[in-house]
């Protein structure tokens, strides 16, 4: 049961934590082809100081924490930060949201250091197109990624997939017998406009698709904190979920607020300065201070964005604010 509560009586109990800005792709709906400014290292909340803030928020309540980016992976030996997590009072679930290339590497290590499950980015499972859509990226790496992921048992392993038009969608059906023939547990994600690629399909549309072959089931998984909405084809062992921010904002049942890499704490995906942590961090502030400052910040939490409207979401991206 959650412990902190917003204005709108909303219980917060996820934390995600943005570890880096930096990635090694540069996915089209994502980053421009030069990639990011990047924030100085300095500017980069310490694991010890990442450590003190989910110590405070632990303490509130929050149960949950999620590591994003960028790519989290980039940042060096993350299985510490992990471990550290891990053994904080209160967290009992520690993820990860990844593009796999480098998960291959580090799949066996981030299990032992406590991680308990990681979701991967993956939009096509043609390499040519992997190339396109990443810039950067080889599909073999991301798929022995997600090989070792479930090897490792950082189950369940959920693949994400942004769908795109006339890019990426004539695979949606391959993406869904996946589901069956290998278990994955795929979510469609809808298309948010951050960068000139606005093609997006709506969840409604790729469901009909897939409904066209086979009917779905609604089905009700025990790991999720709450956007997707979940099925499976017949006979399937691996689920699919659909995740719609454009056509069914999931505000009113959102639980999560947001550390960014520099040590702001965002109360909404598009609210874009947040309160700042770093600054007393580096100036020895109390658990209870930072614990004052998390109340504040989940205060602040507006009832619900307006992810519609593109002129709003130009200004911060994805890496920025992590996933
Ligand atoms: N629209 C939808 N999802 C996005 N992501 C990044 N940019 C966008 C966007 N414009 C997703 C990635 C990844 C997660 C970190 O954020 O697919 O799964
Ligand atoms: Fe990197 Fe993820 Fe952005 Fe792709 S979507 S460029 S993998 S941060």
């Amino acid at each position: 049961m959650a412990k902190l509560f917003d204005s709108f009586q909303r219980g917060i109990d996820y934390l995600r934590i943005s570890v880096t800005d930096r990635c090694n792709l540069r996915c089209i709906y994502c980053m421009s082809s030069e990639g990011v400014p990047l924030i100085p290292h300095g500017d980069l909340l310490s694991y010890e100081e990442i450590c003190a803030v989910v110590r405070a928020a632990g303490a509130l309540g929050i149960m949950k924490v999620r590591l994003t980016g960028g790519e989290p992976l980039v940042r060096s030996e993350l299985p510490i930060l992990i471990r550290m997590l891990s053994q904080i009072e209160g967290i009992d679930d520690i993820s990860l949201s990844t593009n796999g290339t480098l998960l291959k590497k580090y799949a066996l290590e981030l299990k032992q250091a406590g991680l308990k499950r990681v979701n991967v980015s993956l939009d096509t499972l043609k390499a040519g197109r992997f190339r396109h859509i990443t810039r950067l990226g080889e599909l073999a790496d991301v798929l022995d990624g997600i090989e070792a992921a479930i090897g490792a048992d950082l189950c369940p392993v959920k693949i994400n997939m942004v769908v795109m038009r006339r890019i990426n969608d004539d695979e949606v059906l391959d993406f869904a017998s996946m589901t069956c023939k290998e278990g994955w547990h795929v979510r469609f994600i809808e298309l948010m406009p951050f960068t000139d690629v606005t093609e997006f399909v709506p969840s409604s549309e790729v469901r009909q698709r897939i409904e066209l072959i086979r009917a779905l089931e609604p089905c009700w998984p025990k790991t999720g904190n709450g956007p997707a909405k979940y099925f499976r084809l017949p006979g399937a062992t691996g689920t699919i979920g659909f995740i719609s921010p454009m056509t069914e904002p999931f505000c009113s049942s959102c639980n999560r607020i947001r550390l960014t890499s520099c040590g702001r704490l965002c109360s909404c995906l598009l609210s874009y300065d947040g309160i700042d942590l770093k600054e007393p961090l580096r100036s020895n502030a109390s658990i209870q201070e930072i614990k004052q400052l998390i109340v504040e910040a989940v205060a602040s939490k507006p009832e619900h964005h307006h992810l519609t409207d593109a002129a709003v979401l130009v200004k911060r991206k994805m890496y920025q604010i992590g996933g």
